[in-house]
């Protein structure tokens, strides 16, 4: 494996990178977090404790690394209040060793208000966000009227810009008596963060440059999945960032020579949150199953997911536009009660074979998966380690992917826990 390793999710988000990142850091110094924000929902178990972890860094579980948090992030300083607490609850000691950059634009209250609104108002082309003010964040960090970490070091000119606010975003904010288009109210807040803010604040960049000079190990964790990215996902189905392999450069200020394996995670079977396309979707008996074995339902806003068969084409996608090296699969177990395992390998478009995902990703809603029958294994392997140990079929299933995407499988995943894992 290479030494510095970039971490994407390769389907719609909740591939489970939140364990893998967990595992890998074990053998890492610096753990960065380059795009999305409280929209994610990263899940790790070690022992019988489990923590979900939104914005910080899923490095943070592992005692004495260094995790940091970059500018690509958009981050929400309440939520990350919130998370602070729940380390502290759970005896994790993040103290100089979590960091944030200054430029990272803030989430703040009106973000989801203007959220809310905009929800309702695209009706039944709503995209089922996760309500967490990430795009309008986005949207006013492109438009250049972002409010950055460093703002709040600047009381006159976090005032200033809270101002202008009022003046873009008078037809969400005028009126209404909702507490979150109090900007007063959210000044006050931000003000009282600010001492905390000063001491997490950092040149991430300059930072991990210096780490890669001196030898050290970097892991950049990625969050959502390749299929939501923002220009190459299921756009306008998608969320508001570069969660693909771009995102870390711009998100971190890092060369791409910094990157020596790109990593990407494979959910054994699909799932999505949210509106959207997505050709293998079961909604049937086995989706069902699919969703109760493999405990689908959102880590961030508690929504069932939708559950389908594993969609190779768009993998392929997925691997080539990140130029993934190897993969981690993950949830193998939740496969092991289904006799036969079909995996989409072509799609039908409008009477036509499509062996590639079609130039208009929107074109997906209409595209019948074509899939390949594999025989189940029937057979429990949850917290196998060893990969000779797993049933011959479920080998097969692991090679078969392997071999269509072109990449080799670094970590199969057997259970929601850190020992439950086969290093391949
Ligand atoms: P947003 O990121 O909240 O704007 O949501 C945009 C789309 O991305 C919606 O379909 C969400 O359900 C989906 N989404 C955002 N974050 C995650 C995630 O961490 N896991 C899975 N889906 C996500």
């Amino acid at each position: 494996m290479g030494k510095n390793k970039v971490i994407v999710g390769c389907q719609w988000g909740d591939e489970g990178k939140g364990k893998i990142v967990d595992l890998l850091a074990s053998d890492a110094d610096f753990i960065a977090r380059f795009q999305g924000g409280a929209n994610a929902g990263h899940t790790i178990v070690v022992d019988d404790t489990k923590y979900v972890l939104h914005l910080i860094p899923s490095g943070i579980i592992q005692p004495g690394k260094i995790c940091l948090i970059g500018n690509g992030v958009v981050l929400d300083p309440f939520t990350f209040m919130e998370e602070l607490e729940f380390l502290t609850e759970k005896g994790i000691d993040y103290k100089d060793r979590l960091f944030v950059s200054p430029a990272c634009n803030l989430v703040l209250p009106y973000h989801k208000l203007v959220e809310a609104v905009e929800e309702k108002n695209r009706g039944t082309f709503s995209i089922e966000t996760t309500k967490r003010g990430i795009g309008p964040a986005y949207v006013d960090k492109v438009a250049r009227n972002g409010i950055r970490v460093a703002d709040m070091f600047e009381p006159e000119r976090l005032k200033r810009r809270l101002e202008y606010q009022k003046v873009i975003k008078d037809k969400y904010l005028s009126g209404s008596d909702d507490e979150r288009a109090d900007l007063k109210r959210t000044y006050d807040e931000l003000m009282k963060l600010v001492p905390l803010f000063k001491t997490l604040a950092i040149d991430v960049s300059l930072r991990l440059n210096e780490a890669a000079k001196q030898g050290k190990t970097i892991l950049y964790e990625g969050a959502q999945g390749s299929m939501l990215d923002v220009d190459l996902g299921t756009y306008p189905f998608a969320t508001s960032s570069n969660t693909t392999v771009g995102g870390a450069l711009t998100g971190l200020g890092i060369g791409p020579k910094m990157i020596d394996e790109v990593v990407g995670i494979v959910k054994a079977y699909t799932t999505r949150v949210g509106a959207g396309p997505f050709p293998t979707e079961l909604v049937d008996d086995t989706g069902d199953k699919l969703r109760t074995l493999g405990d689908e339902f959102g880590a961030t806003t508690g929504r069932p997911r939708r559950c389908g068969w594993l969609d190779l084409v768009s993998l392929r996608h997925v691997v080539r536009i990140n130029g993934v090296d190897s993969i981690a699969i993950t949830k193998l177990d939740v496969l092991d009660e289904l006799p036969e395992i079909k995996v989409c390998t072509a799609y039908d478009l409008k009477g036509t074979v499509h062996s590639e995902v079609p130039l208009d990703l929107s074109e997906l809603s209409q595209a019948s998966p074509i899939y390949n029958n594999l025989p189940g294994w029937m057979a429990d392997t949850t917290g196998t380690t060893r990969f000779e140990d797993l049933p011959e079929n479920a080998r097969n299933y692991l090679n078969y992917i392997a071999d269509y995407l072109g990449v080799t499988i670094c970590i199969v995943s057997t259970g929601a826990k850190r020992k439950e894992t086969i290093v391949v």
